[in-house]
């Protein structure tokens, strides 16, 4: 077995991760979280939402999942959200591009048929007169359509920043890694709206010498502090730097090796549509090699822009500390309405619209392309405050892709008494139980003291687990593979004179304290 089927068959015994619809023979970019999983996995998301909403003051919002074509048509997801495939004529597997070999079928050898498919999951809302809509593939479009509520909620403040952590979907052309790529997926995504003037970042001092791993798009890669990249242009601007910075914090913090994070710059055509710099921070993992876990996107007005277009609403910034001089178009409306009769209106009300002059101005008109000429309007100019489009940076963290890289790097196995011994060194903070608690034996009263040490843990918001079976180096056992920190003993002792042990997972040490100190000790420690 490699790393990945150790990990897998862990995962499923001890219910971290489960194949999902398994019964019915399973279903390919699906998997179920366990009841061990899922605290694992609550505990990375509070570990960045610790990072986001505590420590850089961001808010979190929660958006439907559903939506609307309309919106995903806006921000060029229906158009270019796409992968290129190939489908094997032979065998009828399909594949993307960059998997074939010698553009042949991997599996069979077979001549392939190129095609492009949207990578959306479609629905439908309503049930008579239905409107298209997809299910999200990314959870930032639910924020950009509620920026002016935002930005009226931070009382017109810049630069601010919003977080939301939820389900993605894509229907992956074929998901063959696992856990790695799933169909619907969980995403933690903070957009962080600047003024295009000032992509500088306040606190750019804290971080700016802290070392990472960069491999920029045209370079090897090297190690570099943040404020060298920055000032050598490597990485675009401060703002993005600094959100690198953090998801380098970050991904130390909930236990990914240091060695084994790089942040990898996009090279122009491998770009997304919305993007215009964009570094992923990749994880090296034993199976898959480096995979891509979070990206950091500069978006610039992308989204703002492409929703502003679509909806009429205007989502400008008025800086009211800058004033500008402003070309303005005064539409001549006797000549406009002799000409254009009914679309006299609409054509006043473009051109008045427009800030940037040429010689003759071409207008959309229902979808018709109108060429207006000199002698239909006049140039005025007028002084008023700067207004802007904010840009955005974005970083977008793939949580089940973290979640099986800290498995994977933190998956020991020891040989103990001639057998493999399993343990996973997990950082406490995100350990999914922090403390086994267990009575030597069960018998005696013991069980009654540990179960109220379990309970005193648990009424402190400690997840605690009371295991009375077995032996207790089966306990141990149990506990060590999913990575419980602490394990508590009540033996005889403790009837004497109420102090307990504690055995450490990663050393198997043990310390004894009175029962008392254990809710602060433990609290003290994770
Ligand atoms: N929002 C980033 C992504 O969709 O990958």
């Amino acid at each position: 077995m490699d790393i990945y089927e150790k990990i897998m068959a862990l995962a499923k015994r001890r219910g971290l991760l489960y194949p999902s619809y398994s019964i019915y023979g399973g279903e390919a970019g699906f998997y179920d979280y366990g009841p061990i999983g899922i605290l694992l996995k609550n505990n990375i998301e509070n570990k960045w939402r610790h990072i986001y909403l505590m420590r850089e003051k961001f808010f979190e919002i929660s958006t439907p999942v559903i939506t609307p074509y309309k919106v995903l048509k806006a921000s060029g997801h229906v158009d270019k959200f796409i992968d290129k495939i190939a489908t094997c004529k032979k065998c009828g597997a399909s594949f993307k591009i960059e998997e074939l070999k010698d553009g042949k079928c991997p599996i069979c050898g077979g001549e392939v048929e190129k095609s492009e498919i949207n990578l959306m999951f479609e629905t439908s809302i309503g049930a008579k007169k239905q409107e298209q809509a997809f299910l999200r593939p990314e959870t930032a479009q639910g924020i950009f359509i509620n920026f002016p509520f935002l930005h009226e909620f931070f009382r017109k403040k810049i630069p601010f920043g919003i977080a939301q952590i939820g389900k993605g979907f894509r229907n992956e052309v074929s998901p063959r890694q696992g856990v790695l790529r799933l169909r619907e997926f969980s995403m933690a995504e903070a957009e962080i709206f600047f003024d295009p003037e000032h992509k500088e970042h306040p606190s750019f001092d804290s971080i700016k010498d802290k070392k990472m791993n960069l491999l920029p798009a045209d370079g090897k890669e090297i190690e570099i502090s943040i404020g060298e990249a920055v000032e050598k242009k490597i990485i675009g601007n401060e703002a993005l730097a600094y959100y690198m910075a953090i998801t380098n914090e970050f991904l130390l913090d909930v236990g990914v090796s240091r060695e084994k994070i790089r942040f990898r710059q996009h090279s122009k055509d491998e770009l997304a549509h919305y993007a215009n710099e964009c570094w992923d921070a990749e994880i090296l993992s034993n199976r898959f090699g480096w995979v891509e876990c979070v990206g950091i996107a500069d978006r610039a007005a992308h989204d703002l822009e492409a929703h502003t277009k679509a909806t009429g609403t205007d989502m400008r910034i008025i800086d009211k500390t800058k004033k500008i001089k402003k070309i303005k178009i005064k539409a001549k409306m006797d000549k406009i309405g002799k000409a254009f009769k009914e679309k006299a209106k609409k054509i006043k009300k473009a051109l008045e619209n427009i800030e940037v002059i040429k010689d003759k101005i071409i207008v959309e008109i229902d979808g018709e392309e109108i060429e207006i000429g000199k002698e239909f309007f006049e140039i005025e100019e007028e002084e008023d405050y700067r207004r802007y489009i904010p840009h955005v940076i974005e970083p977008s963290y793939g949580i089940d892709r973290i979640l099986y890289s800290i498995l994977e790097h933190n998956y020991k196995e020891i040989k103990k008494e001639g057998e493999n011994y399993i343990l996973l060194s997990l950082p406490p903070s995100i350990a999914p139980i922090k403390a086994g608690v267990f009575p030597l034996v069960a018998r005696d009263g013991l069980p009654d003291i540990a179960r109220e040490i379990e309970e005193q843990l648990r009424k402190n918001e400690i997840m605690a687990l009371y295991d009375e079976k077995g032996s207790i180096g089966r306990r141990y056992a149990r506990m060590d593979e999913i990575g419980t920190p602490f394990c508590i003993t009540v033996d005889y002792q403790t009837k004497e004179d109420d102090s307990i042990t504690i055995r450490f997972r990663d050393t198997t040490e043990q310390i004894r304290l009175n029962k008392k100190e254990v809710v602060s000790w433990i609290k003290e420690k994770i």
